[in-house]
């Protein structure tokens, strides 16, 4: 009973102990954003995903999203925008009939390169500059939080 005891108290805290180690391999990793055969040609292709970041015994999750814009035929030909605001972090939404991406907190535009083409925002969009299609058109995006 003793040496139950002992597992039920010791084995988390060895784990609080070790958790620097568990969460390094969870900082970063290839997230899978669509199918290459689901995106148009110059229009924007929306995706998210959420991580679950662990600290001690408190567990939060975060959604970030982007945009996939296909410049052409050839599946490398890609750019991945995220899709926080460079302002304030609000999310920035696609917008057909300006052909801008467009940030509903303080009415900044990017373009479709995530050029900013009015409003506060101090540079353009952030990309995702490491991404990879696979041989069925699966697109994966590097993540890494920092
Ligand atoms: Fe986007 Fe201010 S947060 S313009």
């Amino acid at each position: 009973v003793g040496g139950l005891i002992g597992a039920v108290i010791g084995l988390p805290a060895i784990a609080y102990l070790l958790d620097p180690a568990f969460k390094a391999g969870a900082k970063e990793g290839w997230v899978t954003v669509g199918k290459l055969g689901d995106m148009q040609i110059g229009v924007p292709y929306p995706f998210s995903f959420t991580r679950t970041q662990v600290n001690g015994w408190e567990r939060t999750s975060t959604t970030h999203g982007g945009f996939v814009i296909r410049k052409s035929d050839n599946p490398q030909d890609l750019i991945v925008l995220n899709s926080r605001c460079t302002h304030l972090g609000c999310t920035i939404n696609w917008k057909t009939e300006a052909q801008a991406f467009v940030c509903p907190c303080h009415d900044a535009k990017f373009s479709r390169d995530g050029v900013v083409l009015g409003g506060p925002p101090p540079r353009p969009l952030d990309r995702y500059t490491q991404f990879r299609v696979d041989d069925v058109g699966v697109v994966e995006i590097f993540y890494k939080e920092s």
